[in-house]
C-alpha cells in the first residue's frame, strides 16, 4: 500500500497495526530524542466541528518537538466560503506544511485531498464514511485495557450506519482472528453491507439484535456511539432513532466484569454519567490513547519510518 497517506482503515495489515501499537507504547513514556520531529509543521484543518480529534493531533505533534498551523472553523473561516475547492486549498498548504490532517463533510474529501497533495494527509473523518486513526486508536486502547485484539465478542451499539467511528473500527477488526461482532442499532441506522461484506470476506461474524442487555452480557467490548443528528434528513427522522439505547447503571450490571465499555464521544445522554465511576468505563482513558497513537502515526510519516 502507499503508506504516504492516512485515508482509510483498510491501509493497515495485521504488520502495520503490531508497528503502530508499539511506538504508541513507547510516546506514552514521552518521545524519546530519535522519535521527534522537530522544524517539521502540522496543519489541522477542520471542516466539520471537533474537538477530541484536532486538539489531540496537534497535542501529538507538539509532544513530537514540531509546530502547528490550524483553521478550525474551516467550512465558514477558510476560503472555502468563497467556493475554493478542498484540491486548491490543499495543494496552497502544501507550502505550509509538512503534513495536513482533514476532516471534511463529504465522504472521499480526504482521498481527493490525498490525490493532490505531496505531503502526507490524514483522514480526520470524512462525513460518514471513514475516521482511520480513531479506529486505530480504539483498537489500541482494547489491546491497552484487555491484553489482546483476537478472540473477542464486540457489541457495537448505537448509529451504525452514520457514524464513521463503528464503521471503521468493524472494518479494522478484520484485521483479527477469533472475534465476533454484534450490532445494536436502531432499525433507520443498521451497518452498511459495505462493511458486512468486508467482515464476509474476512471470515469475522456478526449478528444483529435489538436487545441490548443480551448482547453487553456477552460483551468484551461495549462500543457505544451517538445517534449522528447531522446526518439526518430531518429532525424527526433523527428523534425516531434517539433514546432507544441507553447505557445506565442497570446494563453495566448486565456486563462481564472482566469487560470495558468505550464510546468515541462525544456522548449527548446514551451514557448516564453515573457509568464513569465503574472501572469498566474506558471511555476517557480512550480519548487519552489518542494522543500516543497520533504521536506514533506523525512520528511514523513525517520521518519515512513507515515506506
Ligand atoms: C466522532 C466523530 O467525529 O466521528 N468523534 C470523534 O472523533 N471522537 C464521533 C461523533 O461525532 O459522534
Amino acid at each position: 500500500m502507499a503508506r504516504r497517506h492516512i485515508v482509510e482503515v483498510e491501509q493497515f495489515d495485521r504488520n502495520d497495526l503490531e508497528l503502530v501499537f508499539e511506538r504508541a507504547d513507547v510516546m506514552r513514556q514521552g518521545a524519546p530524542e530519535t522519535l521527534r520531529v522537530p522544524s517539521k509543521v502540522l496543519a489541522t484543518v477542520f471542516y466539520e466541528p471537533s474537538t477530541r480529534t484536532r486538539l489531540s493531533f496537534e497535542s501529538a505533534m507538539l509532544r513530537l518537538g514540531g509546530s502547528v498551523i490550524s483553521t478550525e472553523n474551516a467550512r465558514e473561516f477558510s476560503s472555502a466560503i468563497k467556493g475554493e475547492t478542498v484540491e486548491d486549498t490543499i495543494k496552497i498548504i502544501n507550502g505550509y506544511a509538512d503534513a495536513i490532517v482533514i476532516r471534511h463533510h463529504e465522504q472521499g474529501a480526504a482521498n481527493r485531498a490525498a490525490l493532490v497533495s505531496d505531503v502526507p494527509v490524514i483522514n480526520a473523518g470524512d462525513g460518514p464514511g471513514e475516521h482511520p486513526t480513531q479506529a486505530l486508536l480504539d483498537l489500541y486502547t482494547i489491546r491497552h485495557e484487555l491484553g489482546r485484539i483476537d478472540d473477542l465478542t464486540i457489541a457495537l451499539v448505537g448509529d451504525l450506519r452514520f457514524g464513521r467511528t463503528a464503521r471503521s473500527l468493524a472494518k479494522l477488526l478484520t484485521r483479527t482472528t477469533g472475534c465476533r461482532l454484534v450490532f445494536v442499532s436502531p432499525p433507520a441506522v443498521p451497518m452498511g453491507d459495505d462493511v458486512r461484506q468486508m467482515l464476509d470476506t474476512a471470515g469475522i461474524p456478526y449478528t444483529d439484535t435489538p436487545d441490548l442487555k443480551s448482547a453487553v452480557a456477552g460483551a468484551d467490548v461495549v462500543y457505544q456511539t451517538r445517534i449522528q443528528r447531522e446526518r439526518f434528513a430531518t429532525e424527526e427522522e433523527y428523534q425516531r432513532s434517539s433514546g432507544i439505547y441507553l447505557i445506565d447503571a442497570s446494563v453495566m450490571d448486565a456486563m462481564k466484569p472482566k469487560s470495558i465499555l468505550m464510546h468515541p464521544l462525544p456522548r449527548v445522554g446514551e451514557i448516564t454519567t453515573d457509568v464513569d465511576a465503574d472501572p469498566r468505563a474506558a471511555y476517557f482513558r480512550q480519548a487519552h490513547n489518542g494522543v500516543y497513537v497520533r504521536m506514533a502515526l506523525l512520528q511514523l510519516l513525517l520521518t519515512g519510518d513507515w515506506s
